[in-house]
């Protein structure tokens, strides 16, 4: 059985942006462990390990599934953000500043799916088209978690250290 090559390069493309994402959420994660959330750097680890857990072995064990290689592509997780979490003083900024990061890249990576879905029903190509609805639910309760935990530390009411999901 054979997959289409464009399939298998958006399939690799995806397989590369949730290790990516990995990266970037246990980066951010020790950043909120050092300015000393520890439930919150709990969360962002938590998302960063289904990343590689649940997320990636599923992409993998599909390509396998048709005898098809892995390319990984590693690219650098962004320093910046630790220069401005260093400049705010406020905790509850500097968590609100990592999540919003966290969420944007998850929307991003959300839209991906989106897209991969939507060449997969084009190309017929139904069983991918079955294969990538587990990351379109998936995508949406991940995002759905992050937003709430973010109205959480927006919420002044409750202490950032209290916040979880
Ligand atoms: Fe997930």
């Amino acid at each position: 059985m054979k997959k289409d090559k464009k399939i298998i390069n958006k399939l690799i493309n995806l397989y590369n942006l949730e290790l990516d994402a990995h990266n970037h959420y246990m980066y951010y994660a020790s950043i909120l462990d050092k300015i000393g959330v520890d439930n919150i750097a709990k969360f962002v680890k938590k998302l960063a390990s289904d990343k590689t857990e649940a997320h990636i072995t599923r992409i993998y064990d599909y390509l396998v599934f048709f005898r098809e290689p892995l390319e990984i592509n590693l690219s650098n997780v962004k320093k910046n953000i630790l220069e401005t979490v260093n400049k705010e003083k406020s905790i509850r900024k500097n968590v609100f500043l990592i999540l919003s990061e966290v969420l944007k890249n998850e929307l991003k990576n959300r839209e991906h799916v989106n897209e991969l879905a939507d060449f997969a029903l084009n190309s017929k190509d139904y069983e991918t088209f079955e294969f990538i609805q587990w990351f379109i639910k998936d995508y949406v309760k991940d995002i759905r978690e992050l937003e709430r935990l973010i109205e959480l530390i927006d919420d002044q009411e409750i202490s950032v250290h209290e916040a979880k999901i």
